[in-house]
């Protein structure tokens, strides 16, 4: 029985309570750390927040879809006069109506219908001159026609929209959403009007505020663009009663012969069969569900591990009753020992870079599948294995790219400088963000490490805040890294030291650096020595220096690229140094838009510390760590396989 619109209000209202709520709870299962699941025990069942209440659907692309993209009617609205009355109350008239005239004496002071369009997915602040500074709301709406088949369930679902949406469907509300990075959705079931032949009888009004707030995540100063809208698709979700919500189907933890996952039914009444293929790998297993609707399983696999120099992936496919999705997984370890990285028990180096979601020659926030690969590509030609995807989830796009051309990945959510630290619904929201990334990419081979920050300042409501995402993360994903962008102090002028007290909560340590931009000149690097607080390894997180792509100097004029160029050759010489150092990701691929950067004539509201210019063009300094990565490369090639011991157990 589809759920009523009463049922559906209070299924809104149950979700959000029971997202955080169930966020609240450690995980029963899994041991403090999610230590070591010796070989055999089943995998412990997903502690996500989804459980049990109306579910965020995980591969949205890998099952059948209607996709809402294209041109979106648009009201610029800077009062929020569609939601609010002259008295600042929510108004029962507002643009969620989308009202029309019904009489030549009506009054109705807007129409969706001669209003301009904007493009979803996109951010509006690049398609339009007047709103490339535009902060506030703006109101979409799309009129769709949609033939629900009997038995069937429909949800609207957004890959994302920054910052906080309201979304109405024929008029009705169906929920919000806080937090611009990251997919969410809702059941639209009992709302749509099945389709009578007469055209376009459904319509979504989404508000989409991208205003900053001091108590948002990310909080009101950061140095990126705030583009704001429908910047992910949209898409109509059609599932049957009994459908696949979620599951993982990845190696057992530290181990590279067992594969170990679960599923999750929504809408079952009882135990059901659910059928798991991976045919080239000649696997195919029968599983059952319990009352639940979860079904765990481990078993031997004889697989291709996937890797940067072998990014293989397999076809999966899940199938229950008359629900089935398809997805491509690549199937690898990761772990740490000592100061050591292993992938597939071998110690690899993460010869890195850090980029934004900024589209590479038009600017804007990056979308296609095309603006993946672009960037991407760029990575791969620096002699990339890795990329920080900074500072915030980047698209599905970015992630399934990584996994298809073979980069591992650092995903972070957008704990940016001073958060709101001792504000509960921060920490939800930040927990939420978190949820919602790791739902949607944990079946992805390249993302091995989730960071949980960066460069925030040590406080006592800070390192309780940390760690408490760092608990979320582990009941989330037992089976990745975690990390965050640390900053670093001197104990004299030449020894630089890590001993941040969240590091005792992660396990690979981040460092943000920049000895020589911010801090010195280039030349500063030559006599550092470098210690840290932890036998774990590093990843130099950030470090960079401003060059005006074609602007040429003597090597000590700050923004030439003779200036770059010798930043980083005093740095890799200080990196090469430091011995737990294991991974680099140099600040940054491709200059980018950020209102923090005014110098006319160099900056103009972008960041020049890109390696290559936003229009593609590779500045002196690519080069330097060009050659460093295959120097790099050569000497990791022959890492012998490290000896087989129980993993390192996760700090939490
Ligand atoms: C910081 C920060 C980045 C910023 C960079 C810079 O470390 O993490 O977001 O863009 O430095 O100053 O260029």
């Amino acid at each position: 029985m589809a759920p009523t619109r009463q049922s559906l209000r209070r299924h809104v209202t149950l979700r959000r309570t029971a997202l955080l709520a169930a966020l609240a709870l450690p995980l029963l299962h899994a041991d403090a750390g999610g230590a070591p699941a010796a070989a055999g025990p089943l995998p412990d069942p997903p502690a996500d927040a989804l459980a049990g209440v109306t579910p965020l659907i995980a591969n949205v692309a890998g099952r059948h879809h209607v996709s809402l993209d294209g041109d979106w009617r648009a009201i610029v609205d800077p009062y929020e006069n569609g939601y609010y009355n002259y008295r600042y109350e929510p108004s029962a008239d507002g643009y969620f109506r989308n009202a029309k005239p019904q009489h030549p004496s009506d009054r109705i002071e807007y129409d969706f219908d001669t209003s301009e369009p904007l493009a979803v997915p996109g951010d509006w602040n690049s398609q339009r001159e007047s709103l490339l500074f535009y902060e506030g709301t703006v109101w979409y709406k799309k009129s769709f026609r949609h033939s629900l088949r009997p038995g069937h369930r429909l949800f609207l679902h957004f890959g994302a929209a920054n910052y906080f949406t309201r979304v109405w469907v024929n008029g009705e509300f169906v929920g919000d959403h806080e937090g611009g990075f990251t997919p969410f959705d809702f059941e639209i079931t009992a709302l749509v009007r099945v389709d009578n032949g007469r055209r376009d009888d459904n319509f979504v009004v989404v508000q989409v505020d991208n205003k900053r707030r001091r108590e948002g995540v990310p909080t009101l100063n950061t140095d990126w663009w705030n583009y704001g809208g429908l910047t992910r698709s949209v898409r109509l979700v059609e599932v049957p009663e009994v459908f696949i919500q979620d599951y993982v189907v990845q190696l057992a933890r530290g181990s590279q012969g067992e594969i170990a996952g679960w599923v999750r039914l929504q809408g079952a009444r009882g135990p059901q069969p659910v059928l798991l293929r991976i045919r080239e790998a000649g696997i195919e297993r029968q599983l059952r569900t319990d009352e639940t609707g979860l079904a765990t399983f481990r078993f031997p696999a004889r697989l291709t591990l996937w890797s940067p120099e072998n990014p293989k992936l397999y076809e999966v496919t899940l199938a229950a009753g008359a629900d089935s999705v398809r997805d491509d997984i690549g199937f690898r370890s990761i772990e740490t020992r000592g100061t050591d990285i292993l992938l597939n028990g071998r110690s690899i180096f993460l010869r890195g870079i850090c980029l934004h979601e900024e589209a590479p020659y038009r600017g804007g926030r990056a979308l296609t599948r095309q603006e993946a690969e672009t960037l991407l590509g760029w990575a791969k030609e620096l002699g990339s294995n890795f990329v920080r995807l900074a500072h915030y989830p980047h698209g599905e796009e970015m992630t399934r790219a990584a996994d298809r051309m073979g980069l591992l990945v650092w995903s972070e959510v957008p704990v940016y400088w001073t958060i709101a630290w001792e504000n509960p619904a921060t920490l939800a929201n930040a927990r939420r963000q978190l949820a919602e990334s790791i739902v949607r990419d944990r079946n992805r081979a390249s993302v091995i490490l989730w960071s949980l920050a960066n460069e925030t300042p040590v406080s006592e409501p800070r390192n309780t805040f940390l760690a408490e995402l760092a608990r979320t993360a582990r009941d989330l994903d037992p089976t990745r890294l975690l990390t965050a962008a640390l900053e670093h102090h001197y104990v004299d002028d030449d020894t630089v030291v890590i001993d941040d007290p969240l590091g005792r909560h992660l396990d690979v340590i981040g460092c943000n650096e920049y000895v020589g931009w911010y801090d010195g000149l280039p030349a500063k690097a030559d006599g550092l020595e470098w210690k840290t607080a932890y036998d774990k390894p590093l990843v130099m997180s950030e470090f960079g220096a401003c060059a005006r792509q074609g602007l040429h100097g003597d090597a000590g004029a700050r923004w030439t690229e003779e200036f770059q160029e010798s930043f980083f050759e005093h740095q890799v010489r200080m990196l090469a140094r430091i011995p737990f150092l294991r991974g680099t990701a140099p600040w940054i691929l491709m200059d980018f838009r950020s209102p923090r950067r005014h110098l006319p004539g160099v900056q103009d509201f972008w960041n020049r510390k890109g390696l290559v210019s936003d229009q593609g063009v590779k500045k002196k300094a690519f080069h330097v760590m060009r050659r460093w990565y295959d120097e790099l490369a050569r000497r990791y090639a022959g890492a012998e396989p490290a000896a087989a011991t129980a993993p390192a157990s996760s700090p939490r």
